[in-house]
Order: C-alpha cells, then structure tokens, then sequence
C-alpha cells in the first residue's frame, strides 16, 4: 500500500468523526480539511445503478406491506454472540447501539471496526438499510477515525492501536464533541454541561423512561416516533436554557441529533406480527441502555453493558430503515418542529440561542425560507456528506469504500436534482463558543 504523507492527513483526520446511529449532535468539516480540496460531488447527471439504490427502491415499494417472519428477524443473543461485557481495554461509548453490537460480537469486541463490519453488523442486528450505515460510518471515519484502515473506535481514540503496522491517530466517538457527537442528546449529557457525553445521566434516562409511567398495563407502553420527538423538544430546550455552550451544528444539528431519537424506536422496537414495525417496551429500553432495577429509584447503569435482549426481533428483510426512510422522517419531523433546524448555539450564556443565515452558511445555495420544500432538507444533508473533504491518493479498501458511498449519493443526488454545493462556511460558525472550542482537535 502507499502512503500518503502522514502527516498532512493525520491532524485533519484526528479531528473530528461521528456516531450518528448514537444519540448525539455535530457540526461540519474544519477549514483545515476542506483545505485538501478533494470532494466526492459527483456531477448531478450521472446515474450509475447500484445495489444500495435498487435495495431501498424495493424498501420504498414495499413499505407497508411488511410482515413478520420470525426465522428471519430472530437475533442471536448465544453463543458466538453471547453478551460478554468490555474489558478494561475495550472502548465502549455514546451510543448505546454500537455498544451492544460490540459485546455480542457483530463487531470486534475491543471496539475498534471497519466501514464494512460497521455496515454488515447494523444490518444483522438492526436491519438499518445499507446506504445508511454507509454514509454514516464514512462519515465517522473521515472526521474522528482512522482514514488509513476505514475504521474506528465507538469510544475512545488510540494513538497506538494498528493495523497496517502503523500507528493511527483518531479521537473514536467519544472525543468527537460537535463532530459527530452533538448536544440535547436523549440520555447522553451536553459535554459542556455535564463534562460527560458517553455515559448516560440517569436523570435525563428517567425522563425518558418515565413519559409512560402513565401507562399501567405494560403491553400498551411504547416508546414510538412521538414520543421520542416530544422528548426531543424538551432537551433542544433544556440545552438552551442550561448549556451556555449548547451547540447545533449544521450535519450534528440536522442529521445527526434527530437520528439519536428516530433510531431508538426504529432500531430498538421489537418487531413482531402484531406490531411489524415494533414496540418498544420499558425492559427492552432498559436493555439498550444498561440500566437495571425495576423501580425507577432502584435503576442502576452499569456503562458499557448495553445488551441485546434475549428473543428480540430486528426489522424484517425488505423493510430496511435506509438513507430514504430516515430523510423522509426526518423532514416529517421538521415541518411539526421547524426551530430544530436552527444552525447556532448560544453565545457563553444560557438562553442566548442565536441562528446563522441558512444563505451565508451556504453561500447562498440553501435558504431557511425553503428548506423545508422539496428535496431541499436531504439535499442539504446528503450534500454536507459528499462535500465532506477527503485526502487524495487513496487506495485499497479506502477506495473501495469511497466508490460505493458515490453509488449511493449520486443517484439520490439527482433524482433529488440537488444543487451543486461546496460545503459550509465554518468561519461563521466560529463565535459560537461551543463550536470553536472543540472544532478542530488533534488526537
Ligand atoms: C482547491 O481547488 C481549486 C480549484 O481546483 C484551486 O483553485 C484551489 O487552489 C485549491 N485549494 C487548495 C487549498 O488546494
Ligand atoms: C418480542 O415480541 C415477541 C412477540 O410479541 C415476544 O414473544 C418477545 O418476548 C418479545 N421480545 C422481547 C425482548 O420483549
């Protein structure tokens, strides 16, 4: 393999990943990185079919018509996928997700995996659609992984950890705060409020768990797409009134955060023929999140033992929940809730939220009036990930791994006729002290 020279790409890289199938929020690439000049926009008018595009076209047909096939929905939660919790050297982090697949096995168990183990194991375990776990996990890599091995670790970074023979450097999800990791996640704190973002506060689990305590018969309680978008408001708000630092970037904001919530009842919801489209439970919760007690008073987190729950069933085979289905939730969501597409923060005081001209930030090519119309809302997510900048000379299994992230954009680019985008003006972010105090980190 050839290298690059180190050490124009590390600095950059060491910067910044994500985690967006966790519960977290971020911002955009840094000035340094989009430096390196490389894009992967592809010019609207190419179409090349792909597997990912025929794979949720089927999804989009078939929606609907969903059944239930327990054979196949089944996940394995013995031997070879038996629940073994970390050892002190394995990474564990933000989202409960990654965590869980990590200690049954569907990735390595030390923490550290690949674009293609990510993309294999979430669609083992959860069903999430390929093209999803794609750009998600690219995503991840170019900002806080390592670009070198197109992997990276769901918790802490490592200066040391190798696979070429070769030091990498990345900051893992854990350290990639506005990132890909981002503020008024569900039960994870705001990292400048709580000087913690990877385990979760029981407080804000008890609020979330306790918006059913209403419910007394436990076959009725679930934990659906209302509900978690109701408590989305409330901690979009309490961040506002109680993070002088709070943060909602332009991907970490928008795509990233609103996946924290739609992912735990999408991917945590326990299919079955009576509910194909799944109901999530008080015991499946908990589960997820490593808490154990039956009383609320008694709840005990133990972090990093997020489990899988015995006899548990994933989305059903054609029922993929991909890049489409999430796009076209989340600007469901959006037009109920149109402040959570305020990109800011507050100014180093509570209760100072501020937005940037949706214009500036994008030199023009979006616009806050008309965002919410058309394609516009996946084009400007779906772009903020082609327009991600990405070192030149790649090759191998890097470059494999870019190619099939162009499959997957490109066709949705122009089937959506998006725009031609550059990216995002991140000098305008930078009086945001929430942003520019973690925008550019070197590992
Ligand atoms: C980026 O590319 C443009 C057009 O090819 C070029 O003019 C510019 O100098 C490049 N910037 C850097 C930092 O390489
Ligand atoms: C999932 O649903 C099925 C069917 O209702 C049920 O038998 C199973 O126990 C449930 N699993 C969990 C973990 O609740």
């Amino acid at each position: 393999m050839k290298l690059f020279p180190y050490s124009t790409i590390l600095p950059v890289l060491a910067g910044r990943l994500v985690t967006a199938i966790c519960p977290m929020a971020h911002t955009l690439l840094s000035p340094s990185a989009r430096n390196m000049n490389e894009s992967l926009i592809i010019p609207p008018d190419t179409n090349p079919p792909s597997h990912f595009y025929q794979t949720h076209q089927a999804t989009t047909q078939k929606r609907g018509i969903i059944g239930f096939d327990a054979a196949s929905q089944h996940v394995s939660t013995t031997g070879q996928h038996a629940f073994v919790p970390p050892g002190p050297d394995d990474r564990r982090g933000p989202c409960p997700g990654l965590n869980a697949m990590a200690n049954h096995g569907y990735i390595p168990h030390n923490g550290f995996a690949t674009i293609d183990e990510f993309v294999q194991g979430t669609h083992e375990v959860f069903g999430m659609g390929q093209d999803l776990a794609l750009v998600l996990s690219v995503y991840g890599t170019v900002l806080d992984g390592d670009i070198l091995s197109a992997s990276f670790s769901i918790g802490k970074g490592d200066n040391t950890f190798s696979i070429f023979g070769s030091p990498t450097s990345q900051n893992g999800l854990t350290d990639s705060h506005n990132n890909y990791e981002t503020d008024a996640s569900p039960t994870r704190g705001d990292l400048d409020q709580y000087g913690d973002n990877t385990h979760i506060q029981l407080s804000l689990f008890r609020e979330l768990y306790n918006l059913q305590s209403h419910i007394s018969d436990p076959s009725q309680v679930n934990y659906d797409i209302d509900l978690l978008t109701a408590f989305r408001v409330t901690r979009f708000q309490q961040s506002i009134e109680q993070n002088p630092l709070f943060f909602n970037g332009a991907f970490s904001g928008i795509a990233v955060q609103p996946a924290a919530y739609q992912f735990i009842f999408r991917y945590m919801a326990n299919k079955s023929e009576e509910y194909p489209e799944g109901r999530l439970d008080r015991e499946v919760l908990k589960s997820f999140f490593a808490v154990r007690g039956e009383e609320e008073g008694d709840f005990v987190y133990t972090p990093g033992h997020e489990r899988i729950p015995d006899n548990w069933y994933k989305r059903a085979p054609g029922d993929e929940y991909g890049l489409v289905p999430f796009i076209i939730e989340l600007n469901t969501i959006a037009l109920a809730h149109p402040e959570f597409l305020s990109i800011g923060g507050n100014t180093g005081r509570v209760n100072t939220f501020t937005g940037v001209d949706l214009g500036d930030l994008t030199g023009g090519v979006f616009d806050s009036t008309t965002l919410l119309e058309g394609n516009n809302l996946g084009c400007f997510v779906l772009l903020q990930v082609a327009a991600m900048a990405i070192p030149s000379g790649l090759e191998g299994i890097v470059e494999g791994v870019f190619g099939r992230l162009s499959e997957v954009l490109n066709p949705l680019l122009a089937r959506w006729e998006c725009p031609r985008f550059g990216g995002i003006n991140e000098a305008l972010l930078e009086r945001f002290p929430g942003y520019s105090r973690h925008s550019v980190r070197n590992g």
